[in-house]
């Protein structure tokens, strides 16, 4: 099998005492865009930074192409690292900052002004080559970023956390415009965030670290139907867990119970006469005239849709609602079914733990 225009070997980096990547193996064909996703200090930017040349492999390799990289200096391997600040030089105008990658390659003066010129119409900034980075917002600031790692046409195109910096609406337009982009050229991508949500809407490919290791290594709806395991199931998407007995599996869908609950769904790979357990989406869950007691610890308008806590004899549960749902007065005491939706619950093979 062809390994893709990136792949990693058996990637390990130790900081003296610290585990930081443990033998890390994945590829990401050439075209598609694919996420580390995972929870602050899992890893990630360690990751890309073997991956940039900007830091050395304790253990494995690392291709590009085909071709081991793993010895070669960061100018070489092309690859262009787009970071969280953007490290835009301040004194230098938007076009000097596009530009100087290729200048410092020893691209004559013209071309690499009309090179950056190109980069920089193509992620949306023309007419802005004069100004300097601080006369720019910070979307802005982020396509220079981004029109900087361009300008390189690198084989490898690495994202770190670039969206950090702005706030919430324009975060989903920017997202949106690397991947329309990604896609428009064709990049090979490697895209490191800690928020699900942007992982889900930009992703060929999600993998997920968890401590310096791979979780699991699969599609948005892959991981959000079928995760691997407990931490993959709440950190995508999040999810109430609770304990679940696999009655038994048929035509791979299980039969379980779960406190009062009888539930069908695909078994992923748990097994007859064995715990499990189930993960419900805060979608997921509907009143009813029967299912899980339960009682209403607070809830919150939230305009498209109400959110409510409540304490169950299997933990507590974290539900969004419809606007109509007739909620008690906190104390107030309701039942709650799963609803057969997919998407809604997934069984997760392993037992809670104890
Ligand atoms: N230069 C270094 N020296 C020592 N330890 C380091 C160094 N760089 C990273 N680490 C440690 O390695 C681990 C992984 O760090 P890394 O920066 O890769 O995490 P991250 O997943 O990018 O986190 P975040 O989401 O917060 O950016 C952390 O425990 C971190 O403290
Ligand atoms: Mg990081």
């Amino acid at each position: 099998m062809t390994g893709g225009a990136l792949e990693l070997r058996g990637l390990s980096k130790r900081f003296g005492q610290t585990v930081a990547v443990a033998e890390a193996s994945f590829s990401v064909p050439e075209g598609r865009l694919a996420t580390l996703l995972g929870p602050s200090g899992c890893g990630k930017t360690t990751v890309l930074r073997m991956v940039a040349g900007l830091e050395a492999p304790s253990a494995g390799r690392i291709l590009i192409g085909g071709r081991d990289v793993t010895a070669l200096p960061a100018a070489e391997r092309g690859v262009s690292l787009v970071f969280q600040s953007y490290a835009l030089f301040p004194h230098m105008s938007v076009l000097e900052n596009v530009a100087y990658g290729l200048t410092v390659a020893g691209v004559g003066r013209r071309e690499a002004r009309a090179r950056a010129e190109e980069a920089m119409a193509g992620v949306g900034l023309q007419g802005l080559g004069a100004r300097l980075p601080s006369e720019l917002s910070g979307g802005q600031q982020q396509r220079v970023a981004l029109a900087r790692a361009l300008v390189l046409r690198p084989r490898v195109l690495l994202f770190d956390e670039p969206l950090s910096n702005l706030d919430a609406r324009l975060r989903r337009r920017v997202r949106e415009d690397i991947r329309a982009l990604q896609q428009r050229l064709g990049l090979t991508v490697l895209y490191v965030t800690h928020d699900q949500h942007e992982a889900l809407a930009v992703s060929d490919t999600v993998i997920v670290m968890r401590q310096g290791a791979i979780a699991q290594i699969g599609t948005p709806r892959d991981l959000y139907e079928r995760p691997a395991d407990r931490f993959v199931a709440d950190f995508i998407g999040e999810a109430a867990l609770l304990p679940a007995e696999v009655l038994s599996v048929s035509a791979g869908i299980a039969a379980l119970s779960v406190g009062p609950l009888r539930l069908s769904l695909p078994a992923n790979g748990a097994a007859a006469g064995r715990a499990a357990t189930l993960a419900v989406r805060p979608h997921g869950w509907r009143l009813g005239p029967e299912g899980l007691p339960a009682r209403l610890l607070r809830s919150a308008y939230l305009g498209s849709h109400l959110e409510a806590l409540f304490e169950t004899a299997l933990g507590e549960v974290f539900a969004t609602l419809p606007l109509d749902a007739p909620l008690p007065p906190p104390g107030g005491e309701v039942r709650l079914a799963v609803d057969g939706t997919p998407g809604a619950a997934a069984v997760v093979p392993e037992p809670p733990p104890g």
